[in-house]
């Protein structure tokens, strides 16, 4: 059976006093918990994060990264970097990104790459705009995002990574998928998982569903077939609310 993986991202939210007071009250609400418990935080969090949950059962993860190794690119930070001060896990490819920095499937494709060569997971993020679901679209849209963020990948190498499907419409809005239609487009992307890499690659691989989860409606979506977890926004900012969505099956 697969473990359910919960995340935060935190996005541009936090300053590192936040951040530890965060994770101090959240480590001791989901030490006992079975899921995996991630917190993708901004860069300049991330020293005081991992300090802070260096004895706790919570792994920290960036939000993003460049392709290369190391070179001339103002401003970047690369997966090895990330890799020495210990983090684990990194976003790539979410639609705010993909919106306001003009990243691509090729941009996508080449930082899921150079993340696994420095031994970090990453969390790729693929979803359909509302126009693309009102016009029938979504299904080819997001099947398609990820045969090309995973092109090139070996077997190994897709069962270190997470899928998280994020419908652009459901981010921040308050708008959340259905169980019914998030778990449905998860079995999309989990089938062309399969027709890619075979059947034991699919069945393993962690797929989350991200967009407007909350301690309301985690339990839900968690309980569906093949929605493994989710990548929590704005609910991810504060312990309380955030160790609710992590021990939804504690009644
Ligand atoms: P919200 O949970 O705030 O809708 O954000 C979802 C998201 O973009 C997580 O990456």
């Amino acid at each position: 059976m697969r473990r359910k993986v919960i995340a935060g991202n935190w996005k541009m939210n936090m300053l590192p006093n936040e951040a530890i007071r965060m994770i101090e009250e959240l480590a001791p609400e989901v030490k006992n918990t079975q899921s995996e418990v991630i917190l993708c935080v901004p860069f300049t969090d991330l020293f005081y994060a991992l300090l802070t949950a260096q004895d706790t059962n919570i792994k920290i993860g960036a939000q993003n990264m460049h392709w290369e190794e190391s070179g001339a690119y103002t401003g970047e930070i690369s997966a090895g970097m990330l890799k020495s001060i210990g983090v684990e896990y990194v976003i790539i490819g979410h639609s705010e990104r993909r919106q306001y920095f003009n990243e691509t499937d090729e941009t996508v494709n080449k930082k899921v790459k150079s993340a696994l060569n420095a031994n970090l997971k990453p969390i790729v993020c693929v979803g359909e705009t509302l126009e693309e679901r009102e016009n029938g679209k979504a299904v080819e849209l997001v099947t398609s995002q990820v045969r090309k963020a995973l092109e090139g990948l070996s077997k190994e190498q897709v069962q270190s990574i997470i899928v998280a499907y994020e419908p652009i419409w459901a981010i921040g809005t308050g708008k959340t998928a259905t169980s019914e239609d998030a778990n449905s487009m998860i079995k999309e992307v989990r089938q062309e998982i399969r027709n890619i890499y075979g059947q034991t690659v699919a069945d393993g691989v962690i797929i989350q569903y991200g967009g407007s989860v909350k301690s309301s409606n985690s339990k839900e979506l968690f309980e569906t077939s093949d929605i493994d977890g989710a990548l929590v926004g704005g609910a991810s900012l504060k312990a309380e609310e955030f160790a609710k969505i992590v021990n939804y099956n504690n009644e």
